[in-house]
């Protein structure tokens, strides 16, 4: 089964050709530089720079599995099995450049067009081990998505088969990890910088609450940030040393919170597996709490490669195969909605 997929849902433009689960080839371009000096995603500089990007991206995967795009407007059939993109959830017109770039896609090469829902990808990108899906899920499990926009809990019993368990109130994870980034003047993506700073953290550090540990399977993180916001407040002009500490301890309140609430999710659905996706999910110190929360409640957490857990495509062409594998007759959709929920279409 050969998907060319393409990933534009918010700052990453993306493609990948996927030939029955083995990555045959992907190209990512991320837009991190230009959104830097806005310390976060401007929506309108995002289209504009996938608009610009997202041919050469596509070609570029395209040649790398050694497939030329025909000329002159020549129609090559039966080549690939599926054309798939993201359809949401993310910038609407972020989404809507990677879609007129699928639909020409599959019109070119006579494929169908699968919008896939970019949530579930994080998901499955659990799957990849050496470039290869070989570490199937083993459900029931407990899935953990958090990202710049979402941090979600659900139950997935098979591929397709999902309920949702527990959301944020207010911040996604990665969302507070940019602003406290920003609060300290650390550079945009705050996650892998506060991570960075946090190493450097040494024994005495501030106390910030763990939102939320009410014995439900919801989160709330704009709590967590005003009380950093408050904390440097009160010790305002930081040294290294203490924005270190700062960052360390605002890491391990997430940390443990999500950690927390993977395990809950394991304990009170008898789950034996908790895996979380999504770009806050390559953090070292959530899978080591999340590692020892869930064995404590006999469950194993596994994670998607660290190269997995932000935006790809590899994890959208992925999702279609795992679609077109289950062998049921499905409606694809390939409306663009920036707020797609995650979709069972698995029973
Ligand atoms: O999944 P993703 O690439 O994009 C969205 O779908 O939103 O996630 C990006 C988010 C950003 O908020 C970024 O700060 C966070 O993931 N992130 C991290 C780390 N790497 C990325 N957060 C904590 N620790 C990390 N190492
Ligand atoms: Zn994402």
């Amino acid at each position: 089964m050969l998907t060319l997929a393409i990933e534009t849902t918010c700052d990453e433009t993306a493609a990948c050709v996927l030939r029955d689960g083995r990555i045959v080839s992907e190209t990512v371009f991320s837009q991190i530089a230009l959104h830097r000096r806005y310390s976060g995603v401007v929506p309108e500089l995002a289209s504009r720079a996938h608009l610009e990007k997202i041919n050469h991206v596509v070609r570029a995967a395209l040649e790398g599995a050694g497939i030329e795009l025909p000329a002159g407007g020549k129609k090559v059939k039966k080549l690939f099995d599926a054309v798939a993109f993201s359809r949401g959830p993310g910038l609407p017109g972020a989404i809507l450049v990677g879609r007129v770039a699928a639909q020409t896609a599959a019109k070119v090469f006579g494929a169908p067009l699968i919008g896939v829902n970019h949530l579930e990808g994080h998901l499955l990108a659990c799957e990849f081990r050496k470039g290869r899906a070989d570490a199937r899920l083993e459900f029931p499990l407990a899935a953990l998505i958090v990202s710049g926009g979402h941090t979600e809990l659900w139950r997935a019993d098979g591929y397709g088969e999902y309920e949702l368990l527990g959301r944020t109130r207010d911040d996604a994870a990665g969302e507070a990890f940019d602003k406290v980034a920003r609060l300290l003047g650390l550079a945009y993506p705050g996650g892998p910088e506060v991570e960075r700073l946090a190493l450097k953290a040494g024994g005495k550090r501030p106390s910030f609450p763990r939102p939320f540990m009410d014995g439900g399977l919801d989160f709330s993180f704009s709590g967590l940030k005003t009380a950093v916001a408050y904390y440097l407040r009160d010790n305002p002009r930081p040294g290294a040393a203490a924005r270190a500490a700062v960052c360390a301890a605002f890491q391990e309140a997430v940390a443990d919170t999500l950690a927390a609430k993977a395990a809950l999710a394991c304990r009170k659905y008898g789950l034996r597996t908790a895996a979380a996706g999504g770009g806050v999910s390559a953090n070292s110190l959530l899978r080591a709490r999340m590692e020892r929360a869930c064995a404590e409640a006999g469950a194993r957490a596994v994670f998607s490669e660290k190269k997995y857990c932000t935006d790809n495509a590899a994890m959208i062409a992925l999702a279609a195969q795992r679609r077109l594998e289950s062998g049921r007759r499905l409606k694809h959709s390939a409306e663009v909605d920036p707020d797609l929920e995650i979709e069972s279409w698995g029973r």
